[in-house]
């Protein structure tokens, strides 16, 4: 079986958010794949998502209710076919803690063809880049992954 880790900082915004996206659209197309998140930093360990990215999820269609954070592990990447980074910074994190062991991790957004941005920015701090934003960008690459899964 397929197995995809999606990683941000906290595994509170972002990564969750990928995990229930990725998972309903997998679900939908009837095909096998394990799919989890992780964070960088250990934080907020156990706690549920942030409640903006869980009502914009709930908005579009898809539960986070059940995720909880956990941090990233050495093991993961030998345990995960993908391992995805929302920005450059998760990139170098999760590079380090690989130390050239096991799946190279990748930028998720190299799965959205169309677009010209690279990184899914932190939405936690309230930047320009918000839930909505963030919600669309991950639709975009989950459907790109979903489709070299299905080639
Ligand atoms: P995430 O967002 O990496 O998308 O989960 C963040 C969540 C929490 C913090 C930073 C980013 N924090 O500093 O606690």
């Amino acid at each position: 079986m397929i197995k995809v880790l999606f990683v941000c900082l906290g595994n509170i915004c972002r990564s969750p958010t990928a995990e229930a996206v990725f998972r309903y659209h997998t679900k939908q197309a009837g095909l096998k794949v394990m799919v989890d998140s992780a964070g960088t930093a250990g934080w907020h360990q156990g706690q549920p998502s942030d409640p903006r990215s869980c009502k914009t999820a709930a908005d579009f269609g898809y539960d986070m209710s059940k995720i909880r954070s956990r941090a990233i592990i050495p093991s993961d990447f030998h345990t995960f076919n993908f391992v995805l980074a929302m920005d450059y910074q998760n990139l170098s994190d999760l590079e380090i803690i690989r130390n050239g062991q096991g799946t190279r991790p990748q930028l998720f957004l190299d799965f959205a063809h169309q677009l010209s941005e690279r990184e899914i920015p932190d939405p936690y701090y309230g930047g320009k880049t918000g839930f909505v934003d963030v919600l669309h960008l991950i639709e975009q690459a989950s459907a790109g992954l979903l489709a070299q899964l299905q080639a």
